[in-house]
């Protein structure tokens, strides 16, 4: 099967910048791109720019008779699987929601079989604007897919929604694409996330909390989405963006954790990579402590459910994989091993969380080692949204095989 490959159409925003940054991405990803420069596009990045990152020709005007007597433009606008406009500024989006044919970007747009993946840009009041979001509806009814905007702070000085979709973001959308379109590896699986900290309340303005920002089980959610999981994240309290396309469910405490999780199986698998807090306050009160009674001194405890526990030992439904996580400070493999086998789940992703440690809680980096039923593997560092990829691919590998042997057995 050769590689899946998309044309690119850049438009006149300054977010075209980050498309160039898309198309490194994509090519990490093993998709090929080839670029459209509009003319308005040209003035903020350069086609020698696109063409050497992207290895091809970089297309620019409708009547170029060399490059119409290479491959004119109806050749072009299918010579992709897929056709991704990025940045998509208001003035493309409105040609190709009417029609409009009048230069090669737009003329490309019009003549396609592909579908067409919008990445919109734009200042905000420009994507509030009724035209705008009558363009969209349009688009969307025409079988348009979507990625972003996001809301941020602008380059106009403006905030809002508008910004375009990180090259990350837009490089998953596009490979979801096309897990899904091939059929993906885990297409018809369902996989149960935990994901971040939990808070336990002492009263209503103290709770009980950790480090955990999410960010390692947010990535592993969206790579799994990527490969055609149907995903449902449970997810504690986080500042992150919700991952698109998944189910996303959120809680505050570790019993809501449980609980949600709960109704969320049965699943394929479980993988969980809550911070659970494993004690919360034995008595919440409706009013706030006072210093002066002493209430803060001695703060008795309870033991909260262990979700990883409960659903490795599962008697009915027991997800055919399930995924723990062991954040130590010490004897990091030593600790995990006990923790997978007492915990009876499949597999532990163990790190070390130590102060001194080079990839610790909050960080962008993770380092890991993988402990199976066949033994421990330690991957180099890399970004946390690699390691996603990465356990994703063993996990698909893992479900189309044969049952594993419990740990727990
Ligand atoms: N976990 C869970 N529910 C809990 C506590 C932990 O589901 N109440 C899960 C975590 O999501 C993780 C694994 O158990 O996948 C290990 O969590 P960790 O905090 O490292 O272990 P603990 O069981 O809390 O053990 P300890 O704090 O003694 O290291």
């Amino acid at each position: 099967m050769t590689d899946p490959s998309i044309l690119l159409i850049i438009g006149g925003g300054v977010a075209a910048y980050k498309s160039l940054e898309l198309i490194r991405e994509l090519k990490r990803r093993g998709v090929a791109a080839r670029g459209i420069l509009t003319k308005a596009g040209a003035e903020f990045v350069t086609p020698l720019s696109v063409a050497s990152l992207s290895g091809e020709k970089c297309y620019t005007d409708l009547f170029d008779l060399t490059d119409e007597a290479e491959m004119g433009h109806i050749e072009l606008s299918r010579s992709a699987d897929l056709l991704v406009v990025a940045p998509a500024t208001a003035d493309l989006m409105a040609k190709a929601a009417n029609g409009l044919a009048n230069d090669l970007a737009s003329t490309t747009l019009l003549a396609t079989d592909k579908p067409v993946l919008y990445a919109p840009a734009m200042n905000v009041r420009m994507w509030a604007h009724p035209a705008t979001q009558r363009n969209l509806k349009t688009l969307k009814s025409d079988g348009a897919l979507l990625v972003g905007p996001n809301e941020g702070d602008m380059a106009c000085g403006e905030f809002g929604p508008g910004r375009m979709a990180e090259p990350m973001e837009i490089a998953d959308a596009v490979e979801a694409y096309f897990a899904s379109a091939a059929g993906g590896p885990l297409n018809g699986k369902r996989i149960l996330i935990t994901a971040g900290p939990t808070h336990e309340a002492l009263d209503p303005v103290r709770y009980i909390a950790n480090r955990s920002t999410g960010k390692q089980g947010y990535a592993i959610a969206a790579a799994l989405r990527n490969l055609g999981a149907d995903v449902v994240l449970v997810s504690g309290p986080t500042t992150i963006p919700d991952p698109k396309g998944v189910e996303f469910i959120r809680v505050e405490t570790a019993r809501q954790m449980m609980d949600a999780c709960e109704k969320a199986l049965p699943a394929d698998c479980a993988v969980c990579c809550a911070a659970v807090a494993d004690y919360r306050p034995a008595i919440e009160t409706e009013h706030k402590i006072k210093k002066e009674r002493g209430g803060l001194t001695n703060i008795p405890v309870t033991e909260n459910p262990d979700i990883l526990k409960t659903i490795s030992q599962l008697k009915d439904g027991r997800p055919k994989l399930v995924v723990g996580f062991a954040a130590e400070t010490d004897d990091v493999l030593c600790h995990a091993e006990v923790k997978r086998k007492r915990k009876g789940c499949d597999w532990i992703v163990a790190n070390d969380v130590s102060p001194g440690a080079h990839c610790a809680m909050g960080g962008g980096k993770n380092s890991i080692i993988l402990i199976t039923d066949k033994g421990d593997e330690a991957w180099p560092e890399m970004p946390k949204e690699e390691v996603a990829r990465r356990l994703a691919d063993r996990i698909a590998r893992a479900l189309s095989g044969p049952t594993l042997v419990k740990a727990a057995e």
